[in-house]
């Protein structure tokens, strides 16, 4: 019998209102670098995204892109300003809270693999397991379920140099995948690609937002990558001068001509 609390489930538009929950919100965030001149690399962003969307961050070079995200995954601390993660603000954080939060709740992803060239792609993949001690059972069995989901289960014992740099950048996915973070951050992550392995990836993030619900929050210049998002939001000098409602639509060209006047 269905569950008479859950009685919202049966109507779409409710159901949906209320299962979305904001995972990520900044409130007036901003980020200084001193060193001889006084950087202001954010000045006062609020941002917010839900659970399950994509959101892309564009902006010009310089613009705060990386700081936000580097911020957002707790790899950073602000000069000012909150960052509510699941309703916690990490800033607050002991310098232990903040290393667990990195560990088990982001997963993050570069332009550079990064990958251990001395071992395969499982063992690359559960690599941040192993600081958590599973047992080696639960490590195959989890390497096998996300190479699965990247499409290389039969690639799991290739090292990285036997891989191409699309597959290896599905293998680095996969690996910050593996404590089932909420958060997925990622750095311009097709940067040293070639066009088709830069839409394999693109695709497979929209896939971890609208399939297994991860907040996925990627920087990219390319209005092709950031076409596949719900959203994008633009950086100007340390602050966000306009968000584009991109809806997945897969239009590139559409959010390119948005991104032009709003950057400009
Ligand atoms: N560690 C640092 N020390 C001093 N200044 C920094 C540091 N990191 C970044 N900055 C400065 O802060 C500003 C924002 O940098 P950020 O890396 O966030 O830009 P970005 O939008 O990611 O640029 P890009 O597209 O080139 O990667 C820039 O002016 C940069 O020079
Ligand atoms: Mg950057």
């Amino acid at each position: 019998m269905a569950n008479p609390s859950a009685w919202w489930l049966n109507c779409p538009y409710l159901s949906r209102m209320l299962a979305m929950a904001t995972v990520v919100q900044t409130r007036d965030l901003t980020k200084e670098y001193r060193g001889g001149e006084v950087v202001h690399a954010l000045r006062g962003v609020n941002f917010t995204a839900e659970q399950g969307q994509f959101i892309a961050v564009m902006g010009a070079s310089g613009s705060g892109k990386s700081t936000l995200l580097h911020l957002m995954g707790g790899l950073d601390l602000p000069t000012s300003g909150q960052i509510l993660v699941e309703g916690r603000d990490i800033t607050r954080m002991s310098d232990r809270e903040r290393t667990l939060f990195r560990r088990r709740r982001v997963g993050v992803i570069f332009q550079a693999f990064n990958l251990l060239p001395t071992l395969s792609a499982a063992e690359n993949v559960i690599l941040p397991l192993l600081v958590d001690g599973a047992t080696r059972l639960s490590f195959e069995a989890k390497a096998d379920e996300l190479l699965s989901l990247v499409d290389l289960a039969h690639r799991r014992t290739h090292r990285p140099q036997a891989l191409s740099g699309g597959e290896q950048q599905r293998v680095a996915i996969a690996r910050a995948l593996a404590n089932d973070p909420v958060i997925v951050l990622a750095d311009e992550p097709t940067g040293n690609l070639d066009s088709r392995h830069t839409d394999e990836i693109w695709q497979l993030l929209r896939k971890l937002a609208s399939e297994r619900g991860c907040t996925v929050i990627a920087v990219t210049h390319e209005a092709r990558g950031a076409a596949y998002a719900d959203r994008a939001i633009v950086l100007k000098d340390g602050l966000t001068v306009g968000e584009i409602q991109v809806d997945g639509t897969g239009d590139a060209a559409l959010v390119a001509a948005s991104y032009t006047k709003l950057a400009d």
